[in-house]
């Protein structure tokens, strides 16, 4: 399958597996996906301290922010309407609304100022980016000097036996699951090329350098199933 990261198919995919987008995220990580989220968060927070100004890029459903906005004021964008609008109903229920904002918002250009951002968070969004340096250099763009951009991504277990089960998984198993229970054919076959293709470890530090970020450091996840990308605008 080619790999296409064109922004409109891209919009139309995410737009259209919205509606179980979160059942899916759950079910097909046994929910493994809340704990990477709370370990950004405190990940990040340790870099940044508690009460900052945290934009979290390709927020989709919220997830995410809505754990930033206990300990921050959070802004989530995401240029999926469908996405965004689970995301305000799901805020909407929330004590924790009035830390938020959304807004609808191509991560390769966002609407913001040079500098406002304590921190910028990405959870399984920067892969979608039809370029990675690009997205980078506009998270850092709207980071503080001194601010911190927390990455997690899907990564590729080192270990050869976890690797092998992780991408027979990933190949064969998810993508049926996805579309059975998704309806949409094609949206989580995209997600095991789309993991496939990311950049290891080496590659991706070197990416960061030339959007002009200084890496920090990366945890692997999960046995390596996921990994948290730390990074620094100098
Ligand atoms: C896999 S979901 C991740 C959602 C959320 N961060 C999470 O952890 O569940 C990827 C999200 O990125 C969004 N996205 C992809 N490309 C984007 C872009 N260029 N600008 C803004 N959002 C984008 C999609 O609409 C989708 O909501």
């Amino acid at each position: 399958m080619k790999v296409t990261k064109e922004p409109k198919q891209i919009r139309s995919m995410f737009s259209a597996i919205a509606p179980r987008y979160d059942l899916l995220n759950h079910l097909l990580s046994l929910s493994v996906d809340r704990y990477w989220r709370w370990r950004t968060v405190r990940v990040l927070t340790r870099e940044t301290g508690e009460d900052r100004l945290i934009l979290d890029v390709c927020t989709g459903t919220a997830d995410l922010a809505l754990l930033l906005a206990r300990s921050h004021s959070v802004v989530g964008c995401d240029f999926s309407h469908p996405m965004l609008r689970l995301a305000v109903d799901k805020t909407a229920a929330s004590p924790l609304q009035k830390r938020m904002r959304l807004v609808e918002a191509d991560a390769l250009s966002l609407p913001f100022g040079e500098g406002v951002f304590d921190g910028v968070t990405v959870a399984f969004g920067l892969r979608n980016l039809q370029s990675y340096e690009k997205g980078l250099r506009e998270m850092k763009r709207v980071l503080k000097p001194g601010g911190t951009v927390a990455v997690l991504e899907f990564s590729q277990p080192r270990f050869p036996i976890m690797r092998e089960a992780y991408l027979f998984y990933f190949s064969r198993i998810l993508p049926r699951l996805g579309e059975w229970i998704s309806g949409r054919p094609g949206a989580y076959s995209y997600l095991c090329h789309s993991v496939r293709d990311f950049p290891e470890q080496e590659e991706l530090e070197q990416i960061t350098a030339k959007a002009g970020l200084q890496y920090v450091r990366h945890y692997s996840l999960t046995g390596g199933i996921a990994a948290l990308h730390l990074a620094r605008r100098k």
